[in-house]
């Protein structure tokens, strides 16, 4: 059986898993691929830290030039992360003719669209199934399971860690930080993992999936991101009370007006599906117009599931090598001369549905007070709750659900109910969606 060889960019969570994957099921993998997949060479930072994986027979390099640069390798893996060392090396990899394959979503969601152009010139093939949702196949369910279907909008539970801390505050009342640093421990965060509670990451995974669902270029700095840090324990008990559950979520929406990107945390009925996917896992809802909603489970982080999709991206790529360039299925799902330039929304020009929650002095008029402001800007009330003071404090908590407005019209909203004498402190606003149709 002939052999393909490939060179690895990084040992750490991904690549440490991606290498016990690829010895493990070495005997399915080549009866998969038609040929034997060997690691050739893998660069790392710091070659005398102890592995957790087999590297016997690998050249194990401190110079990741020597990976892409390789005679031998055909396949480059690139799973050190970050930017623009990343982004080097696999461009020059392109450069070398050699096909790509990373889990690394900041390098495709901020330099995809010049990563493309250049393997297209160069007729190679850059996979990145796992740069979105772990484990799951969506990037290969969407570009090419779904391929009949007009896309009218996806939602998802993309970044494992900020799942994992919201279900462990909610279930276990933990504490924010000390979630963190457990998600840390497990291989599941980021380098710098304010990109996972600040939503960036998640925002790089949206940009991903919005190009291959829509046909647009990747357009990352159009995404509307907020985190999961300001979300308090009272709003998570609160959200259970009306019977919702909060989620960061990420939402592409191909509507009339434009394209709505956004990751927030969204208050969702408990009795969707999407709703119950706890701990690191991940899910992605996509409502296609022929095919209805569909919904894709799985770990969405962590050393073994990760390296399922990077796995099966070398698989890919090797039982394709002998195939024409044109004939492949096309990086962005959409053939790159047929990219649309349908503009995405603003955030002040969605629509959506808000959970406010706000300090008010407990007398006569001060709910007349804030519903004739809202009232003022078209926004009706579906749900209002009033929660007696509790301890010395005087000031009662109301909590509102709102029917769907433009979110301009709340942002008055909010901004004259916090000027009223009688509401204290910020008042706090979470996105509901009930992603029924
Ligand atoms: P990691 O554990 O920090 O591993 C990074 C690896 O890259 C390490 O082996 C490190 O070497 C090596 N490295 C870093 N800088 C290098 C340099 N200048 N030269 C040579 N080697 C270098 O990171 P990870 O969690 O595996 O993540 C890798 C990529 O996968 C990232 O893009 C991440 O976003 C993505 N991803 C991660 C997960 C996950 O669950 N962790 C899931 C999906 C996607 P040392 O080992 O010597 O330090
Ligand atoms: N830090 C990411 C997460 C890794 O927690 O989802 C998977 O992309």
């Amino acid at each position: 059986m002939s052999v393909v060889k490939v060179g690895l960019l990084g040992l750490g969570t991904v690549g440490g898993g991606t290498l016990k994957v690829l010895s493990r099921n070495a005997r399915e993998i080549s009866r998969r691929a038609g040929c034997d997949i060997e690691v050739a060479i893998a660069a790392v930072r710091d070659i005398n830290k102890a592995r957790l994986c087999d590297t016997d027979g690998i050249t194990i390099t401190s110079n990741p030039q020597d990976v892409v640069e390789h005679p031998e390798v055909k396949v480059v893996v690139e799973l050190i992360g970050g930017e623009d060392l990343a982004r080097s090396l696999v461009m020059t990899a392109i450069a070398n003719g050699k096909h790509v394959v990373t889990a690394n979503k900041a390098l495709i969601a901020k330099h995809g669209n010049e990563i493309f152009a250049e393997a297209q010139k160069k007729g190679v093939m850059v996979a990145f199934e796992a740069a979105v949702a772990g484990g799951i196949p969506i990037i290969k369910a969407i570009r090419e399971g779904l391929a009949g279907n007009h896309i009218e909008w996806l939602a998802g539970i993309i970044n494992g860690t900020g799942n994992f801390i919201l279900t462990e505050m909610r279930d276990k009342g933990r504490d924010f930080a000390d979630v963190l640093s457990e998600a840390q421990s497990l291989g599941y965060a980021e380098a710098d993992p304010t990109f996972d509670v600040e939503g960036i990451d998640a925002a790089h995974k949206l940009t991903i999936l919005a190009a291959i669902a829509f046909g647009i270029p990747l357009q990352f700095e159009k995404v509307y991101t907020e985190g999961i840090s300001q979300i308090t324990q009272e709003d998570v008990d609160y959200a259970e009370q009306l019977g919702y559950r909060i989620k960061h979520l990420g939402l592409a929406r191909n509507t009339d007006q434009g394209i709505e990107l956004r990751v927030h945390p969204t208050l969702i009925p408990c009795k969707r599906l999407i709703a119950n996917v706890d701990g690191v896992m991940n899910a992605v809802l996509v409502k296609g117009d022929a095919v209805g909603p569909t919904l894709y489970y799985g770990a969405g982080a962590g050393a073994e599931p990760t390296a399922s999709a990077v796995v099966a991206d070398v698989i890919d790529v090797v039982r394709t090598l002998t195939s024409d360039p044109e004939n492949r299925v096309p990086h962005l799902a959409f053939q790159a001369d047929s990219l649309s330039d349908r503009p995405i929304l603003p955030m002040e020009k969605v629509e959506t549905a808000y959970y406010l929650r706000m300090q008010a002095e407990d007398k006569p008029g001060v709910l007349a007070d804030v519903t004739r402001i809202l009232g003022s800007l078209n926004i009706s009330i579906e749900a209002l709750v009033q929660k007696e003071p509790k301890g010395e404090t005087q000031l009662a908590t109301v909590i509102m659900l709102t029917h769907r407005v433009l979110e301009e019209n709340m942002n008055k909203a909010i901004k004259n109910i916090e000027a009223l004498a009688s509401i204290t402190g910020r008042v706090m606003r979470i996105r509901v969606e009930h992603l029924s149709k």
